[in-house]
């Protein structure tokens, strides 16, 4: 019931709007300073069309992907998304669980409320990312512990060398380590099916949530200064951290945040077995362009590494467009934690699939049955008008 209405990805966020309190809201749909990189990772969509094929027997249409050795039920995963317990009840969980479900790769934070051996637990395809620890004690505890949960992809978060500035969390009355204000209580108060339905079920049923994944601050709860730790190292970490990690984690190794062709080299030649070219949603630098604008020549030096991308992909046209333009896979954001927000994990899968069915459709419309069939030849830049 809650989803009557919602038809498309970006209707997800429009009803969590009214969801959720300001503050968390925020935090979830904002990004960094004027949200130009934010924009941009919409607007990129919009500089390509399409050109189909027509009378190709579009009968036997599959989705099906394969990655690091598994198949998937389509091209797109859901991205690593930090403090999703605090969105969503259990919002970890219902996405794992949807994630399962549907077959699609779930991304596990390393900045989650819940810990990664629980995550698995749900969902046994899941990958892991962390943030790279500086410190070689920390490098192997964080191999083993993510080895021992059973995890076979380690997905390395590298594009955060120190915090971003999110100006309009400030605005909002947001900030880690989370602080009490009557501006939190007020939102609190006129939003009660989050107040009640997640913050005060989350402190009854669980106790204040702890950050249980990060390997510089591990098990401090979201109100603790110990939180601003996190960030105190990384500004010196460098491609040796990520040798290191190479040397001793044995699964697939995935480097996220890779937006140059320089650095794509290096990760291949460090060993990464993929990237994801993304800017964060936005989230870190404001001004970098979005990934969608790099994916080709990235893509071209890839050689042997799997090519992935995020930000802004809300449409089943966007998975095809950033297919066309390199990318094995996609992951989305946004609109999954929104849809946990609203409805959990029911909310989850009817995201999940309304992507998906728009992406069916979309394959029947431009002429293909599968995916990897998916080429620049269907690509046409617009020229956008400027305004
Ligand atoms: C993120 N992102 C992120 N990335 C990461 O590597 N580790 C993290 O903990 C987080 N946390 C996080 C929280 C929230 C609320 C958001 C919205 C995003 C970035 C995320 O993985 C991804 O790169 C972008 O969200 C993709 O863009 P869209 O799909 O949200 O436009």
């Amino acid at each position: 019931r809650r989803l009557r209405g919602v038809l498309a990805l970006e209707d997800f966020e429009a009803l969590a709007r009214k969801h959720l309190p300001r503050p968390i809201l925020d935090y979830v749909a904002g990004a960094a300073e004027t949200n130009f990189s934010l924009k941009d990772n919409r607007a990129a969509f919009a500089d390509y069309g399409f050109v189909t094929r027509v009378l190709s027997d579009v009968s036997k249409r599959s989705q099906a992907t394969e990655l690091f050795g598994k198949t998937y039920a389509t091209s797109f995963g859901i991205a690593p998304m930090g403090l999703s317990a605090l969105v969503a009840y259990q919002g970890d969980i219902a996405l794992a669980r949807a994630s399962a479900q549907r077959n699609i790769p779930m991304i596990v934070s390393g900045s989650a409320l819940t810990r990664l051996e629980d995550v698995r637990e749900v969902a046994p395809d899941a990958w892991f990312q962390a943030y790279l620890p500086g410190d070689p004690v920390k490098i192997a505890a964080l191999v083993q512990r993510v080895a021992n949960a059973g995890y076979e992809t380690l997905v390395l978060t590298v594009d955060t060398a120190t915090r971003a500035n999110r100006e309009n969390n400030i605005r909002a009355g947001f900030a880690t380590p989370l602080r009490p204000s009557l501006r939190l209580a007020w939102d609190g108060v006129i939003r009660p099916r989050w107040t009640i339905g997640t913050f005060l079920r989350t402190l009854v049923k669980h106790g204040v949530p702890h950050f249980e994944n990060s390997f510089s601050t591990r098990g401090a709860p979201i109100i603790s200064r110990n939180v601003e730790r996190d960030f105190s190292m990384r500004d010196h970490l460098n491609w040796s951290h990520l040798r290191e990690i190479r040397r001793q984690w044995k699964g697939n190794l995935v480097v996220k945040g890779i937006m140059g062709t320089e650095d794509a080299k290096v990760a291949r030649a460090e060993g990464a077995q993929g990237i994801i070219v993304s800017n964060h949603g936005g989230r870190q630098l404001d001004g970098t362009v979005s990934p969608l604008r790099v994916l080709e020549r990235v893509a071209s030096v890839a050689g042997d590494m799997t090519v992935m991308m995020d930000g802004g992909i809300r449409r089943g046209t966007d998975v095809l467009k950033a297919r066309a333009l390199g990318a094995r896979f996609v992951f989305v954001g946004r609109p999954f934690l929104c849809a946990a927000a609203i409805a959990g994990e029911v909310g989850v899968r009817h995201a999940i699939d309304t992507l998906s069915n728009e992406i069916t459709r979309n394959m029947a419309l431009i002429g293909i049955n599968s995916l990897d069939e998916m080429s620049r030849d269907f690509l046409v830049p617009v020229r956008q008008q400027q305004v």
